[in-house]
């Protein structure tokens, strides 16, 4: 199982993420990404059909704010850091 979140201290606002995978990435009134299956917590299973995909989008995000573990994150991006 894979749990994703985006730093939105280090996010840019690019816009990739949301493009490589809108199922699990939207943007807030800012710009800023989160993932929206669990209100960017991270502690929500990624869907098995779109694992690649989040991965994807964590190889093309430019700051390196799309974080990726097999342990829910509860809510710190840098839980794992
Ligand atoms: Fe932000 Fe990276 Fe997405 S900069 S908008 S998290 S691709």
């Amino acid at each position: 199982a894979k749990y994703s979140i985006v730093d939105k201290d280090t996010c840019i606002a690019c816009g990739a993420c949301g493009i490589t995978c809108p199922q699990i990435f939207d943007y807030d009134d800012e710009g800023l990404a989160f993932v929206r299956i669990d209100h960017n917590t991270g502690n929500q299973v990624i869907p098995l059909g779109l694992e690649d995909d989040v991965l994807d989008a964590f190889e093309g995000c430019p700051s390196d704010s799309i974080k990726i573990s097999e342990l829910p994150f509860n809510g710190n991006p840098l839980r794992l850091e």
